[in-house]
């Protein structure tokens, strides 16, 4: 069986190749962006001189931990490069996010970045999208509703719930629905039908936002841009 983790360290240390001294880099959420955060901390405290923007509560407790300068929107509207994980990436380099909930803010910041680079180990690399659930972030009130909508694009549609058996709430307080599609044939035209669905703040469909796909393999990365082998 390989070695996921492994799979993940590498990849973000290949990444690390990516990041120039005075960039302001985002900073990803999940376990493969913590091997990022934790390497890139690393350089910083010999010397090397970034700015970081993180894309959840936890990422910037990791940042600060390793001593990551942290900046925000109220300084800089532009990232030079975003290095993050993700739940599943196609050949196209589509991808599905928000498995841990921070698709809203870790869309932001993808959306806000010149050279956004996904780092993950083999079992993200798909050649469909949707085996993985789709988290949908909604406003709390009427989620029923925005669920029986996406119920009626061909989801089977879980509102996600915490260990305690609490609806989950994100950073802007509002739910997730888990929203199995199986095959999602067409990205493109699912995040237009979703962004119809009032009550809908974001999904974690993130379509032609990556530039660079680094996927760990045994002991070995591949990277990937959506021509092919980079
Ligand atoms: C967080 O909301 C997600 O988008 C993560 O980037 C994704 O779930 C990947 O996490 P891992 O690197 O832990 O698999």
């Amino acid at each position: 069986m390989p070695d996921y983790e492994k799979e993940k360290e590498l990849a973000a240390r290949e990444s690390l190749k990516y990041i120039q001294p005075g960039m302001t880099v985002g900073l990803g959420s999940g376990s493969t962006a913590a091997h990022f955060i934790r390497l890139l901390g690393e350089k910083v405290r010999n010397g090397f001189r970034i700015e970081g923007i993180p894309t959840s509560v936890r990422t910037s407790v990791l940042a600060r931990e390793h001593g990551i300068p942290l900046t925000d929107f109220s300084q800089r509207n532009r990232l030079d490069v975003t290095v993050d994980g993700a739940d599943e990436i196609d050949r196209a380099l589509n991808l599905i996010k928000g498995g841990g909930g921070a698709l809203l803010r870790e869309k932001i910041v993808a959306t806000a970045t010149d050279f956004l680079i996904i780092v993950a180990d083999s079992r993200k690399s798909v050649d469909n999208l949707g085996a993985f659930p789709l988290p949908v972030e909604v406003i709390p009130f009427g989620w029923e509703l925005v669920g029986e909508q996406i119920r009626d694009l061909g989801a089977v549609v879980k509102l996600r719930m915490t260990a305690t058996s609490q609806p989950f709430v994100t950073a802007q307080k509002n739910h997730i629905l888990d929203c199995r599609f199986e095959e999602i044939a067409d990205p493109e035209r699912l995040c237009e039908s979703l962004r119809r669905i009032t009550g809908v703040v974001e999904h974690g469909l993130f379509v032609g936002l990556t530039d660079l796909a680094i996927v760990g393999r045994g002991d070995k990365t591949e990277s990937l841009t959506a021509e092919g082998v980079a």
